[in-house]
Order: C-alpha cells, then sequence, then structure tokens
C-alpha cells in the first residue's frame, strides 16, 4: 500500500495525496451544487484548468451552470512509489469522473499550451467532437516559463521588484518559520522575460487562432484572471514584474476586443482576489500578507478560497446581476479584499507579527497552512484512507 507523505521545500508542495486530491475536487463539487444551479455558458475552452482558479472555474461553470468544457493544463503522471506525479493531474482525473457521472463532457489535454500544435489540437477537437463553437474561454495559466512558439526561445519570470531591493517578511512552511527576506530589482532582461511568461501575449495568440479556426461563437467572452492588491503589496507584485505582466494583460485585452468586435465577443480582465494557490505561495512575503488579510477577512464572514471566488464571479457577477466594474472596465470581485476597514486592520496586524507569534490566533497562519496543504491534497476534510497501489495510479486515465 503506498504512504502519501507531504513533503515540501521552501513553499513548493513535492508530495501529493492522489485521494485527498479527489476527495479535494468532491468538496468543491459539492460546495457548487449546495449554490444551486445558475445560467451561463454552455462550452467552455479554460487553458490553466488543472489547479486554483482555473479548476475552481471549471467546476464552478460544470456543475453551477451545466457546461461542457475542455480544460488545458500541464501536469505530470506518476512514475513510480516515490514519484508520485503532479496534483493537478489527479484533479483533472476526479473532475473528469465526476463530471462524465452528470452527462457532461469534460475533456482533458494535458500539455504545453504555449504551442502551436496544442492549439491547433484543441481546435480540431472543438470543431469535430465538441459541437463546433465554445462560448466562453478562461485564460487561468501561470507558469514559470514559457517557449515562444515561433522562435523556440524559451523565457524565465521572475517575481523581482523594479528599482530599489524591497525587504520584509516572509514566511517559509517548510519549516514554519518567520524570517527576514531581500528582494532584488529585477534587470531589463527578468522583466522582459516575466512579461513574456505571464503578459497577455499567449492570451491574445488563443484568440486569434480560435478566431481564425472559426470556433467562436457570437458573444463569445474571454477571461483573465489579474490581481492589483493594494500598498501592502505593491512593492513588490503590482509594482514588481508580475505588475508589468498584469499591465501588458490590460493592453492585450483591447486588442482581443477589437479581435472579437465583428461577433460581439468581449475580452475581460477579472481581478481577483488573493488566494492560496501553488503560483501565490512562491511570491515573497506575500504569505504574510495572507495571514493577516485571512484571519481579518475570515472574522468578518468575507474569506475566500479559490471555489468561492470564481463561484461568485461566475454566478453573481459576469452571468449574474452584482457585477462591479472599475474605469478601465476590469471586473472587481476583489473589492471585498479592497475594502478600506479590511486593509486598514490588516496593515495593523502585519506591523505586529513576529518569529513568535505569526503561527498564534492573532493571525491565520492555520487557514493558510491548511489551504496550501489542499492543494497536494493533504489536511482535506472528509478524506479517509484507503488503499492503492502505484499500480492502481497508473491505470487512471485523464
Ligand atoms: P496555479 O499554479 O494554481 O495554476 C496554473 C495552471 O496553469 C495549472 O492548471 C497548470 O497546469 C497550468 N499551466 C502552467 N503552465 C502551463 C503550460 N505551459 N501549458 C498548459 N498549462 C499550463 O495558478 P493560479 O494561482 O490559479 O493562477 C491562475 C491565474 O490567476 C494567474 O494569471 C494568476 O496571476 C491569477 N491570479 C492569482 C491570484 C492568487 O492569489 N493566486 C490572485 C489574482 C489573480
Amino acid at each position: 500500500m503506498l504512504e502519501f507523505k507531504q513533503n515540501i521545500r521552501g513553499n513548493v508542495a513535492l508530495g501529493v495525496n492522489p485521494l485527498g486530491c479527489k476527495q479535494e475536487v468532491l468538496n468543491q463539487i459539492d460546495y457548487v451544487k449546495s449554490k444551486g444551479t445558475y445560467e451561463g455558458p454552455k462550452k467552455v475552452l479554460i487553458i490553466g484548468a488543472s489547479s486554483s482558479y482555473g479548476l475552481a472555474t471549471r467546476i464552478s461553470l460544470a456543475f453551477g451552470a451545466r457546461a461542457d468544457t475542455i480544460g488545458v493544463s500541464f501536469e505530470k503522471g506518476p512514475k513510480n512509489e516515490k514519484n508520485l506525479g503532479t496534483a493537478g493531474w489527479y484533479n483533472n482525473i476526479a473532475f473528469r469522473e465526476a463530471a462524465e457521472k452528470e452527462g457532461l463532457v469534460a475533456k482533458n489535454f494535458v500539455q504545453d499550451a504555449f504551442s502551436h500544435e496544442s492549439k491547433q489540437e484543441i481546435i480540431d477537437y472543438i470543431k469535430n467532437e465538441f459541437g463546433g463553437k465554445v462560448d466562453l474561454v478562461v485564460y487561468s495559466l501561470a507558469s514559470g516559463r514559457r517557449t515562444d512558439p515561433d522562435t523556440g526561445e524559451t523565457y524565465t519570470s521572475s517575481i523581482k521588484a523594479l528599482s530599489e531591493p524591497v525587504v520584509g517578511p516572509n514566511i517559509n512552511m517548510q519549516n514554519h518559520s518567520f524570517y527576514t527576506e531581500t528582494l532584488d530589482p529585477a534587470t531589463d532582461e527578468e522583466i522582459a522575460g516575466t512579461v513574456k511568461v505571464m503578459g497577455g501575449e499567449d492570451w491574445q495568440l488563443w484568440m486569434e487562432a480560435l478566431k481564425a479556426a472559426g470556433v467562436l461563437a457570437d458573444g463569445v467572452l474571454t477571461t483573465n484572471y489579474s490581481y492589483l492588491g493594494t500598498e501592502l503589496n505593491r512593492p513588490y507584485y503590482g509594482g514588481g514584474t508580475l505588475g508589468l505582466a498584469k499591465a501588458d494583460c490590460d493592453e492585450k485585452a483591447e486588442n482581443i476586443n477589437e479581435l472579437l468586435a465583428d461577433i460581439n465577443g468581449k475580452a475581460e480582465i477579472v481581478v481577483a482576489t488573493a488566494v492560496t494557490t501553488k503560483a501565490s505561495s512562491v511570491i515573497p512575503f506575500f504569505p504574510v500578507y495572507c495571514i493577516a488579510l485571512y484571519k481579518v477577512m475570515s472574522d468578518k464572514g468575507t474569506h475566500e478560497t479559490p471555489i468561492m471566488h470564481q463561484d461568485r464571479i461566475y454566478r453573481e457577477m459576469i452571468y449574474g446581476e452584482k457585477s462591479e466594474y472599475d474605469e478601465m472596465g476590469r471586473l472587481r470581485p476583489d473589492s471585498w479584499e479592497l475594502d478600506s476597514d479590511t486593509q486598514a486592520q490588516t496593515k495593523e496586524l502585519i506591523s505586529k507579527l513576529n518569529k513568535d507569534n505569526f503561527n498564534s490566533e492573532i493571525a491565520a497562519y492555520d487557514i493558510l497552512f491548511k489551504e496550501f496543504s489542499n492543494l497536494s491534497g493533504f489536511m482535506v476534510d472528509g478524506y479517509t484512507e484507503q488503499e492503492v497501489t502505484i499500480e492502481d495510479l497508473k491505470a487512471l486515465n485523464y
């Protein structure tokens, strides 16, 4: 029988509990079902569908709006008892099994979304097996690297400040420690690389390819998740390399809006709230902001996990009546996080945190660590141990 061990290096999870991942997907499905159904899109393509925001979006749309979905992700399957693959691999399988049980189409593509070949393969699938058109395209990729499909050059993204170094507290979830970190300013090459990987270029390439192939329905919507944050994280996030990549997405949204005008389509930037994900856990200082923010928001009853946030975005905002837009036309579900009292209390709490108290009831390290663990199938509510072998896992098909 396999033993699943939570193995964390820095803030990167290396271990996985495949059965815990399945239970976590089922818990998210139950959350959506508990809210009932809503009218939404019926044919959806989600790029970056296997974890956190992309997965939560897919679960909400499938189990809330009864959408057929195509999910694209880059994950690894099990090799041997020591290398069980990635959580997203098992999330894809659990999602497909649950969706198919309810008569929904749930097609997974596990390959590099940045390549021309992937785009073509998915277009062919939409044309030949998915009814010919999609009415929503969700872009929820987060990656450290991207190979430009035209030049073959590989770019790397860096999470860095821009002109001045940033010094501040950070948290290491491997050994539960609170320490001071210095973040250097990025070089020009690092800035350009981050924009190339995390900016909007690939989103635009997807939309151009889908449009040229005639697989976008009239009135198609495409969403892309951004983050703006506040003065509490601006030096290393909004005002750093990632912020420039997000600004590039704003620009590309305008290009996509022009591209889609003749089919009444729309590109929407969704400024989402801070949540615990594989990608956000490695942003320096961000865990400290999160444990203060989560404490304040959970006390106020406004703290959300990805499934809660994405379900609210699609059910109540995009396909409901509670949309809030800013002056640039971006959807602002992050208004709960940006609420002035929430930010004032978060600021005060951060100023009180130190290595002796960060892991106490004054903050929400417990919430952060549980959510982080849940991403790899650990500490999952409702999980019960079952006997499983490596052969059982290898037999699972995405
Ligand atoms: P995540 O790391 O949980 O998920 C990323 C997804 O992209 C996974 O499905 C992964 O398989 C897929 N992926 C990565 N490289 C790929 C490739 N080459 N080909 C195909 N799929 C690939 O990330 P998370 O945090 O859910 O981020 C999604 C988006 O949400 C990002 O744009 C992020 O900036 C944004 N966002 C995140 C916030 C946060 O606090 N986590 C806040 C606001 C926005």
